[in-house]
């Protein structure tokens, strides 16, 4: 007996040990909020709750996630807020942008209006002196960041520290991480093509991929003045060579909706952090949804940071097509926001905050309105849940595309969003099984993958860690230059050979000619 416990303490210091030898040292960095934060707040917990010692440094913003209180956070955070008056011209700009999106008017514009303003606040982030100096003798082992906002990687640079890049949504930079693109069948972003291209998708497809390099050249150029004030001349990075310095690559994607394509060894796709087993709803949320009889209920959410609607028409061509289903509606939008003259249906119901995951996994489910932020769909997916989206911006009718392409539902453009349309568009998805069988398979799909996400990203983030960095597993195209990539070099060597060669052909036939026919002549005469 004695001796069977020595053995058992004996493993418990073995496991203690174990435990700390493993336990690493990771800052995760996040400066954006909505979707961004939930993302890597949820990394961050994963990663703490795997045994490494975790610090968030936090961008604090008023209006980062409207009505959503985070439950206490395991980890650590290190904060600071940008001023109140400018954070009010920050939502403003959003909202400004927003009401464009809403009437249909998308462009590069407002894609380098929001860069700039992450590149102000990058600026402000790292004049924070105290916390940089504090975070600097942390001596931490590896960031994890958000690489949606390249300021994370200037941090990560400023530190000293390597770090794992983690994109919030479907590879809209595959080519700056040095990813192969076969134009034939990889669709570029913003183009909203599927894998399946005709002529004129593929012409599309290669005249986007042209155009982006310009358009990068200026989403870049946007924190020229960043990298300049905080980097003496000699150490300065650019953003093109930080995107080949992350050790890994994470993407928040799976090939339930991202169509197949070729990555490289440091790319991983670990979509769905978010989606998880159900919780039971509140008591009044179940009463609200059991009134709703065989018809069930939809949800309809619009994004996080959308939580209320600048354009009152638009509310009330959205709240008149609710108005006339059979559902049940439970509508997350800011109450404190909603306009008086406008009537509420007696089928719908308003909430600041809903669990949208819980609700998902609800048997009366029906069908999800959503913006189709990646997050949302992924949750979908998880529960094997229809989708309607309303896209407004970034990446979102890319996502409806994939959507699309796998007959998991629809989308309607905001600016032909009208009552009648929205309404029959809700019962034509519900009611056309396809679509949630579709959602079933997807789930199927989903739900058995060899490893879920969290396992993914636990065992990828030691990988490196153990391994000390991603270098083995970066192709060699990294060190390559450009012409040497595509073998143009080689291209022009044999080129020029076959020319001399057929130089050397043509002239030798030509004398041969010649000869022959000053040989003939000569005979005649
Ligand atoms: C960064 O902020 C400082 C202090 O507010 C300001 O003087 C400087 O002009 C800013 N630099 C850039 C590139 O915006």
């Amino acid at each position: 007996m004695a001796a069977w416990k020595k053995q058992n303490v004996f493993l418990l210091v073995f496991v203690l040990q174990f435990l700390s030898i493993h336990g690493a040292k990771i800052l995760t960095i996040c400066f954006i909020g909505g979707s961004h934060y939930l993302l890597m707040d949820q990394i961050s917990r994963i990663l703490h709750n795997n045994g490494h010692e975790v610090r968030m440094f936090l961008q604090f913003g008023e209006g980062m996630l409207p009505g959503y209180k985070p439950p206490p956070s395991p980890y650590q955070v290190t904060t600071y807020s940008l001023d109140e008056k400018y954070l009010q011209e920050f939502m403003d700009i959003f909202l400004e942008n927003q009401k464009e999106f809403l009437k249909g008017r998308r462009g590069v514009q407002s894609v380098l209006t929001f860069l700039k303003e992450l590149s102000y606040q990058c600026n402000i982030t790292l004049h924070q002196s105290e916390i940089i100096n504090f975070l600097k003798e942390e001596h931490y082992d590896i960031a994890v960041v958000d690489a949606f906002n390249p300021c994370t990687f200037l941090v990560s640079e400023k530190l000293g520290l390597p770090f794992i890049a983690f994109f919030p949504g479907i590879m809209a930079n595959a080519d700056r991480v040095g990813m192969p693109v076969p134009l034939s069948y990889v669709p570029l972003f913003q183009t909203q093509l599927s894998d399946q291209m005709d002529f004129f998708g593929r012409l599309k497809n290669t005249l986007m991929f042209l155009g982006s390099f310009v358009v990068q050249k200026m989403i870049d150029s946007t924190f020229d003045g960043v990298i300049e004030e905080h980097f003496p001349a000699e150490s300065r990075p650019n953003i093109p060579d930080l995107h080949l310095k992350a050790e890994l690559w994470l993407y928040n994607i799976d090939f339930t909706l991202e169509f197949p394509r070729p990555l490289l060894p440091h790319v991983q796709y670990i979509g769905g952090l978010l989606a998880k087993p159900v919780k039971p709803l509140s008591q009044e949320l179940e009463d609200f949804i059991s009134d709703s009889g065989d018809s069930g209920f939809i949800v309809v959410t619009l994004g996080s940071m959308l939580s209320s609607l600048p354009l009152m028409d638009f509310l009330k061509e959205m709240n008149d097509g609710l108005a006339k289903i059979q559902q049940k509606v439970i509508w997350r939008y800011q109450r404190s926001k909603w306009p008086q003259e406008v009537e509420i249906p007696p089928n719908v119901k308003i909430m600041d905050w809903l669990s949208q995951n819980d609700l998902l996994g609800h048997p009366k489910m029906r069908l999800l309105v959503t913006h189709g932020g990646m997050n949302s769909l992924l949750e979908a997916v998880y529960h094997g849940v229809p989708v309607l989206g309303i896209p407004l911006f970034g990446d979102q009718y890319e996502n409806m595309a994939r959507v699309k392409a796998r007959q998991m539902g629809t989308f309607i453009p905001p600016e032909q969003l009208k009552a009648d349309n929205f309404a029959s568009t809700i019962q034509h998805v519900i009611e056309n099984k396809s679509y949630k069988i579709s959602a079933m398979k997807l789930q199927t799909i989903r739900r058995s993958q060899p490893f879920p996400p969290d396992q993914q990203l636990v065992r990828w983030v030691d990988h490196i860690i153990q391994s000390g960095g991603g270098g083995h597993l970066h192709p060699y195209s990294y060190k390559q230059p450009w012409y040497q990539q595509w073998l143009l070099d080689v291209l022009l060597f044999i080129f020029v050979s076959l020319a001399v060669v057929i130089y050397i052909i043509v002239t030798l036939f030509r004398a041969l000619i010649r000869k022959l026919c000053s040989a003939g002549k000569l005979k005649r005469n």
